[in-house]
Order: structure tokens, then sequence, then C-alpha cells
């Protein structure tokens, strides 16, 4: 039997997420993809306009993105959009992560309610950087060893 706590903590995660699609629920509270990746081919790490944090991870071979990861200091929203972002990043080439748009992560997300839309700009532009530091590497190998990338 749910106790009163229970009821109330329920109300106000209804009221929390009121106006977010299921999707956007589903992976702000069960994020796919969280953490660091260890010796990564990209890394980026971006603060948006509001003053939250995405850094996202790749590991790529024979130029496709094999693994993505995230982390952010972000609001539950930004939790969505990171892990939506790397879901989206895993499978496709270089080339196509370059495209990835604020549009394709709120179109995946279900969309989002105005004042969270750029959290999804921030998820994109964030994979974009990252994919623009694999190309970096890639081009001039030395770089690596003085590349700050956070490891959580
Ligand atoms: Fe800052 Fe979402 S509230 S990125």
């Amino acid at each position: 039997m749910a106790s009163e706590l229970d009821k109330i903590a329920e109300e106000l995660q209804k009221e929390m997420w009121a106006g977010y699609s299921e999707v956007v629920i589903d992976h702000a509270q069960n994020p796919r993809n969280l953490g660091s990746i260890r010796n990564a081919d990209g890394f980026a790490s971006v603060t948006g306009p509001c003053g939250d944090t995405m850094e996202i991870w790749l590991k790529v071979r024979n130029g496709a993105i094999k693994q993505a990861t995230f982390w952010t200091d972000g609001c539950g929203t930004t939790i969505a959009a990171g892990s939506m972002v790397t879901e989206l990043a895993k499978g496709k080439t270089i080339a196509n992560a370059l495209r990835i748009t604020q549009q394709d992560v709120l179109d995946a997300l279900g969309g989002l309610p105005e004042e969270s839309v750029h959290c999804a700009l921030l998820a994109a532009n964030t994979v974009k950087e990252a994919a623009k530091d694999y190309l970096t590497i890639r081009n001039e190998p030395w770089k690596r060893a003085y590349r700050k990338t956070s490891q959580l």
C-alpha cells in the first residue's frame, strides 16, 4: 500500500513533468549512455547560455561512432537531451553526426516546451563539437596529448 509520502512524491513528479512527452520523462529518469569513455576518440565540453554544461565522449571505428556517452550538470530535460543525442549519434558516420540538429533531438524526444528547447540545442552543439574534436585528433594526432578531457 502506497504511503501518504509516496502519493505526495508521485503528485510532485506529475506536476514537474507536466507538458513533457513520455519519451522525455523516460530518458530523464533512465538516461542512456551516461558516463565517460577513457581514451575517447572525440570529446567536447560545451556550456550553454543558461550556464549548464554538457560533455560528450565518442569512440569511433572505421569512421562510424561505435559508442557515445554524455554527462551534464543540467536539469532533467538536459539529461533527456544528452541521452537522446548520444542514442542518435551511435552508428552514424562522423559526417552524419556533424549534421545532427536541435530539431533532430526535439523530434526524437517528441518535442519540448518552449522554455526547454535550448536543452536540445546544447546537446546537438556538444555532439557536433565532439565530432569536430575527432577530426582534429585524426588530422593532428599529437594534439591528443594536449587535450583536456574530463574523466568521471
Ligand atoms: Fe540549461 Fe537545459 S536548462 S541546458
